[in-house]
């Protein structure tokens, strides 16, 4: 994808004329995201093929539309549907909704996704706060030239996932787990060998999305907050059960109201001191 500057400001463009006041907090979903959204006031709808170069995820479980939403007092926006290197996209097509965020001045993001828990003390869906990652994805989005307008070339990732925010909810919410998430190509869940090389290397959650929009998130200067959950038992290999994309909805679905009231706190703690 080339010009990505300009087509994400064309893209933020046609938001802009969309919508009136654009929010400065994204929430970008992943899998089981239409729980959250249903519990969010819906202000506008805007479906991701509306939007001038904006992909459209493929996966069932994602809702592929860019929605502006209050929660609580807080205005959102939030990016329903992710694309997942899986499906064939390039990374900086799969990253170029975060390259539109930055276009629309957005300065915090809290991203959700579903994982398999390598860390034998979580349980099946367990909320768990991202505090690091680990980048096992066959490419990066930063590589090539780098544009100096999006970031620089070599951003910094020792706090990633922003210190500060963690806090903030670990905070309200004492006994919340934290845990490193390697990112893993997919489709195809890992094997038991794999998920036991992914436990050594100091994984805690395994997934095929958010980090690479992570890195991007961090390259446009971002606070990001990575909540996970962990759909499946994945270590140690005795306790590895069959998964299908249907468990993992229900684990994740049934686990959708914490996280919206995770988001919430996050939302309303944010809007208080706007950069914790
Ligand atoms: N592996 C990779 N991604 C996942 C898993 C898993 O076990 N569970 C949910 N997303």
């Amino acid at each position: 994808m080339d010009q990505i500057y300009l087509k994400a400001q064309e893209a933020a463009n046609y938001i802009k004329s969309q919508v009136n006041q654009i929010p400065k907090i994204a929430l970008s979903l992943g899998t089981g995201s239409s729980v959250l959204i249903s519990s969010a006031t819906i202000i506008k709808r805007i479906v991701y093929s509306d939007i001038p170069h904006f992909p459209t995820s493929r996966v069932q479980s994602h809702v592929n539309e860019l929605i502006i939403a209050q929660i609580d007092s807080q205005k959102v926006i939030i990016l329903g549907g992710r694309m997942h290197y899986y499906e064939g996209w390039s990374m900086k097509e799969l990253c170029f909704p975060i390259r539109v965020l930055q276009a629309l001045k957005v300065n915090v993001i809290l991203f959700s996704n579903a994982s398999g828990a390598l860390n034998p003390n979580y349980s099946a869906g367990e909320i768990i706060l991202v505090n690091d990652h680990i980048n096992m994805l066959p490419d990066n989005p930063l590589r090539g030239i780098n544009d100096d307008r999006l970031g620089l070339r070599f951003p910094d990732m020792s706090d990633s996932y922003s210190f500060k925010l963690r806090n903030k909810l670990k905070e309200q919410y004492p006994k919340i787990k934290e845990g490193v998430y390697v990112s893993f190509p997919g489709p195809n869940l890992e094997t038991k060998a794999e998920y036991r090389m992914l436990h050594r290397i100091g994984g805690d959650l395994v997934g095929m999305s958010t980090v690479p929009e992570v890195i991007v998130a961090k390259h446009a200067g971002m606070d990001v907050m990575v909540l996970s959950i962990a759909s499946n038992i994945c270590y140690p290999p005795e306790q590895i059960t069959e998964t299908t994309l249907e468990e993992v909805i229900e684990v994740v679905n049934a686990s959708g109201e914490l996280l919206f009231e995770y988001v919430s706190f996050m939302v309303s703690a944010i809007e208080e001191s706007p950069r914790i």
